[in-house]
């Protein structure tokens, strides 16, 4: 049974050593694709081709793609760094780099490719900053975003919150020009999810804040979980499904929206 039909699919996974691009390349493997994987650390899992390569540089990722080659039926960008790390390093591999790859990769997509990118919950305030987003997401090159992202070094602050807004933003809009070639663009918004990455959210945030993101489901979501929604989005069932965002946070942007989550541990002191 190949219900989501990625039996011999080439697939690319970008972010495959840990956490949820781990868990997708090694569910998509199970389900019969030919899985090509890049990190900067080196994965354990036996894929069709794993390509070292660090995202923050422009010129590896151009160099890495290349040597994939041949046609791609999906890609899922995976990679992420944390607000630990530099925010011009977060901006870069976050946002400038999920494009660089994507950008790269379409050349070698055709109609029924489909791409999956990861945002967060933490990028929900997203449509309150449209105008400021679609100034950093109009700059066309790894190269022009990073520059706006150093000249607007205060409204890039941590750069996580940003990267994952701008995310967003830019699938919507990327995903209305992609479709007109037969490729479809969506992007998830995972809650606290149980990954490596976790370690680094509980030494910059309180306890009370992360919890209060695990609302109504109390509890952590499994990168297997958030693989799922990927895998999902990048399949043929999905053909109808396109420039979404997708909430896989167990409820808490639903309860956002009805109030019937308690967003008081999210608010400044006063
Ligand atoms: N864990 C969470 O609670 C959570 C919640 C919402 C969104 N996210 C997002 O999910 C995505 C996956 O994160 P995760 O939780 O699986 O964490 P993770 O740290 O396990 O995975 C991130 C992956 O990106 C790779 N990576 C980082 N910098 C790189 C670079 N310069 N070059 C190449 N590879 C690089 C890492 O080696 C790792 O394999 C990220 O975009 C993250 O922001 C995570």
């Amino acid at each position: 049974m190949d219900y989501l039909g990625y039996k011999n699919k080439r697939v690319l996974v970008s972010g495959c050593f840990s956490g949820m691009g781990e868990a997708t390349a090694r569910q998509l493997v199970a389900l019969g694709a030919e899985v090509h994987g890049f990190d900067y650390k080196e994965t354990a899992l036996d894929l069709a081709s794993f390509t070292q390569v660090d995202l923050r540089d422009p010129a590896a990722i151009d160099a890495a793609v290349a040597g994939i080659g041949g046609k791609v039926d999906a890609l899922f960008n995976c990679a992420g760094l944390p607000q630990t790390s530099a925010p011009m390093d977060v901006m870069k591999v976050n946002y400038a780099a999920m494009r660089r790859v994507t950008e790269q990769v379409l050349p070698l997509m055709s109609t029924g490719g489909a791409i999956a990118c990861i945002s967060s919950t933490a990028g929900m305030g997203w449509s309150r900053k449209i105008p400021l987003l679609m100034e950093l997401v109009g700059k066309d090159s790894f190269e022009s975003a990073m520059q706006w992202c150093e000249a607007n070094a205060e409204t890039v602050n941590e750069g996580y919150t940003l990267s994952k807004e701008a995310i967003i933003v830019w699938t919507m809009l990327t995903a209305a020009h992609l479709i007109k070639r037969g490729i479809r663009l969506n992007c998830t918004l995972p809650g606290p999810t149980q990954t490596p990455m976790m370690n680094h959210f509980e030494s910059k945030t309180q306890a009370a804040v992360l919890n209060a993101f695990i609302q109504p489901i109390d509890r952590r979501s499994t990168p297997e979980e958030q693989a799922a929604a990927l895998i999902f989005l990048n399949s043929d069932k999905s053909s109808y499904i396109n420039g979404v965002a997708l909430p896989v946070d167990g409820g808490f942007l639903g309860g956002v929206a009805t109030g019937q989550v308690d967003l008081s541990a999210l608010m400044p002191a006063s």
